[in-house]
């Protein structure tokens, strides 16, 4: 079965799917996007991901081209078009085509476009032994809560992590936890689980939500606030968080082990509690 995508009000092949060069997604980077994560067909957190969608679409002064309805009826379709019980939705809007200036161009159709690809949660030997992480400077631009396709920053970082055979990056700025390149950082101190605020300096994760919401329900000791170097330097455990990672333990930092080296109690904990509130959203959603 050949992927089916969505571009500008047409569902066609993948490799049929074509955009001008002069779109200023691919000139400027100038466009946001979305990544929905889909179980047994259902999209999760659907209305979630779309309101951080309006927002992106708000921060960059583009008009929200689709309702919501529009947008749940695209998702809808390209997961029923597509194969896989477990999907990952990409969707992009960018300011359209127009003469290359740095100015938003007057009267341009946004460029609209959706994929899905199989999801590829991390397999079980990964979620038992964790992953390797590195840390960086954070030298990205001033607004990371937004979901920008303007990602060089978030590429070069992940490629330091990639060179050093690491997953991910954990990034610092001002001596401060901000994120990773495409996830959310978590570390556990003490049996305390504590998230850095949302901030422009961070996406405000839908999983990170959802890992705080389930702490919050569950009487897991946890603390939004700044979460300083030192602290994550001497963590007991470090997580990543994302629709496509979900949550996925750190068990070496720059090399070193993270706590035991293993993953950790509180890890463990969260890990289940976020595999049970899945399956029940979607038994719900059923
Ligand atoms: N990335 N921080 C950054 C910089 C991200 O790119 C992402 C997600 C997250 C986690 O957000 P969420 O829990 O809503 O997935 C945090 C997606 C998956 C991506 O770019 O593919």
């Amino acid at each position: 079965m050949s992927e089916i995508v969505y571009l500008n009000g047409d569902f066609m092949r993948l490799e049929d799917a074509r955009v001008p060069v002069l779109d200023r997604g691919f000139i400027f980077g100038d466009g946001i996007y979305e990544v929905i994560p889909v179980y047994s067909k259902h999209p999760f957190r659907m209305q979630e991901h779309l309101a951080r969608f309006r927002r992106s679409h708000d921060a960059i002064r583009l008009a929200y081209p689709l309702s919501d309805a529009e947008w749940t009826r695209l998702v809808k379709d390209l997961i029923s078009r597509n194969a896989g019980d477990d999907q990952s939705i990409y969707l992009q809007v960018t300011r359209g085509v127009a003469k290359r200036d740095h100015a938003f161009p007057k009267d341009t159709q946004p460029t609209i476009f959706g994929m899905s690809s199989l999801l590829s949660t991390p397999a079980r030997e990964v979620v038992e032994n964790g992953v390797a992480a590195i840390t960086t400077i954070d030298y990205r631009w001033l607004k990371c809560d937004v979901k920008s396709t303007s990602l060089l920053g978030n590429c070069l970082l992940r490629q330091v992590a990639a060179d050093a055979g690491a997953v991910e990056v954990v990034m610092f700025r001002d001596a401060f936890l901000t994120e990773g390149s495409s996830s959310n950082v978590f570390v556990v101190k003490n049996g305390t689980v504590l998230a850095p605020p949302k901030t422009n300096l961070v996406l405000p994760g839908i999983t990170y939500d959802v890992v705080l919401e389930l702490a919050q329900a569950n009487g897991v000791p946890h603390e939004v606030r700044q979460v300083s170097e030192a602290e994550v330097r001497s963590a007991d455990e470090i997580w990543v968080t994302s629709s496509t990672k979900e949550v996925l333990a750190v068990t070496t930092l720059d090399g070193k082990p993270v706590g035991s080296g293993k993953p950790g109690a509180v890890f463990k904990r969260m890990h289940q509690l976020y595999q049970d509130f899945k399956r029940t959203v979607m038994r719900q959603a059923a």
